[in-house]
């Protein structure tokens, strides 16, 4: 049976949390007011929290947008949705309350039996307890059965390859690789899909996609917030963890790996080996930061739970190296922070100077060079810098840049990451989210640094809140000259 013409149960594990609330359960309404969802379907949600299922429906109203369905049609819209969710509360390590959860299921699919996706939507160390659970009560079917069963779990898979490996694993006792949809939400994002058709539907680029022509690769991440009172998630983690090994590293293999023999299947494979050549990051080639007072702002070290004396990097930039007949020799300079001047994520490509000899008497440092800039976002495009000779009389020149924006280029709303990735779940198709071969080679290219920043108790640099970021990044950058 095919849920987009069945009968799909949608269990939101972690409900009344922060991500089910923002992100998941408005996802689903976008999908609904597309005529996404199979007829048949119900959104059913799960905590610890005691809720009735009217108290529930109040709660994700307020995050549910009319983008679709502009006017009046959206709050019928609204109401029918919302008529199709309910909550039940329960421990997520008892066999008891997922029994419980499985007949309100049964009453809720009715006769006809329905495909099950089951979202985790709850921090990784009860990952186990709940997929147990699960198992236990028999709300599991066997990878190939029908109507299917999946499993859809979020970020942080482990702190490093040890214990990433051991959540695999346990996972694995209850569901196949096949059931399992791993989400790095970065991959849903609109302008991160089109690398796929700007590197391989394009005949331009190809052929200077290489360390023949390509300088280096900037990967580059910042947030003008700081951590929102989420120290309980990120003191001890970090912002490695939290968005270089996971969003940065999967923008590189995009960037960074080698044309797919089809789109549908075997793009984790091309991006296993891409990460499968990344040499270790070693602590020579890593500035870490964090965030002092700065603007009226709280430094990291004030916010409410972190200890005085945390060394939780909030900023970091690491030069990695690819180890391939394409990259060698070319540094990707991944960066991420947060409570920076600015809030923006983008690929920008640098070739390597022209000789341009002609013009050295105007440009006798050199001219700068071509850049492909891929803004994520905000404000999504894709802009090219080139030389131009500014108008008029004599010879100036500028480097301007192609812009091609998506606000004024497109007509159509930009979907969100989660609608994109979720329908990909409804549909069963795994290629943009995370294999496992994929997060062992992650872990691999950053496990040995960040235990050595650990046993090392290595001081990041501080940094006032809303600057650029640590002065160690001048130096840094400062060993990577422009080269021709
Ligand atoms: C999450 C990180 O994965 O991504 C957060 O845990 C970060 O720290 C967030 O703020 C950013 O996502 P987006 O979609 O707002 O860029």
């Amino acid at each position: 049976m095919n849920a987009q013409n069945g009968n799909l149960s949608f269990i939101v594990l972690g409900a009344s949390g922060d991500l089910a609330r923002r992100k998941v359960i408005p996802a689903l309404f976008a999908l609904y007011c597309q005529n996404l969802l199979p007829a048949n379907f119900q959104v059913l949600g799960f905590a610890r929290t005691k809720m009735t299922d009217e108290a529930f429906r109040e709660m994700i109203t307020a995050h549910l947008t009319c983008r679709y369905t502009p006017g009046e049609a959206c709050g019928e819209r609204m109401t029918e949705f919302l008529a199709r969710c309910f909550y039940r509360s329960g421990r997520y390590d008892s066999r008891e309350s997922f029994q419980a959860l499985y007949g309100t299921l049964r009453e809720l699919e009715g006769p006809q039996e329905a495909c099950r996706i089951f979202y985790f939507a709850v921090p990784p160390a009860i990952f186990h307890d709940i997929a147990h659970a699960l198992g236990g009560a028999g709300l599991v079917r066997p990878a190939g059965s029908q109507p299917w069963t999946r499993v859809v779990i979020e970020k942080p898979f482990g702190t490093d390859r040890a214990s990433s490996d051991e959540l695999s694993q346990q996972i694995k006792t209850v569901f196949d690789e096949r059931q399992i949809f791993r989400i790095d939400h970065y991959l849903g994002k609109e302008v991160i899909q089109n690398l796929m058709a700007l590197r391989f539907a394009n005949l331009i680029f190809e052929p200077i996609w290489n360390r023949l022509y390509v300088d280096k690769v900037f990967i580059s991440w910042a947030e003008t917030i700081g951590i929102e009172g989420r120290a309980g998630y990120f003191d001890g983690i970090g912002v490695i963890r939290d968005v270089m090994q996971n969003h940065l590293l999967q923008m590189l293999a995009l960037v960074a790996m080698e044309q797919p023999v089809s789109l549908t299947k075997y793009v984790r494979d091309e991006k296993v080996k891409v990460l499968r050549s990344i040499l270790p990051v070693t602590i020579e080639d890593l500035v870490l930061g964090q965030y002092a007072a700065g603007g009226g702002q709280k430094g990291y070290r004030e916010e409410p739970g972190v200890p005085a004396d945390s060394i939780t990097s909030t900023y970091a930039m690491a030069v990695l190296r690819v180890r391939s007949r394409r990259w060698s020799g070319v540094p990707f300079i991944l960066s991420a922070g947060k409570a920076l001047d600015r809030n923006m994520t983008e690929i920008r490509i640098q070739f390597k100077r022209t000789a341009g000899h002609v013009f050295l008497d105007k440009w006798p440092e050199g001219l700068p060079p071509n850049e492909l800039v891929i803004r994520v976002q905000p404000d999504e495009s894709i802009k090219f810098g080139i030389m131009n000779k500014v108008p008029g009389l004599g010879l100036n020149l500028e480097h301007t840049e192609l812009n091609l924006r998506y606000a004024s280029a497109f007509d159509g709303l930009i979907p969100e990451a989660y609608e994109s990735l979720i329908l990909d779940v409804i549909r069963g198709d795994p290629g943009l989210f995370i294999c496992e071969d994929e997060l062992e080679a992650s872990w691999d290219v950053f496990t040995p640094v960040l235990h050595e920043i650990d046993e090392k108790r290595i001081e990041p640099e501080p940094y006032a809140f809303g600057s650029a970021g640590p002065a160690g990044i001048q130096k840094m950058l400062s060993k990577f000259p422009p080269r021709w």
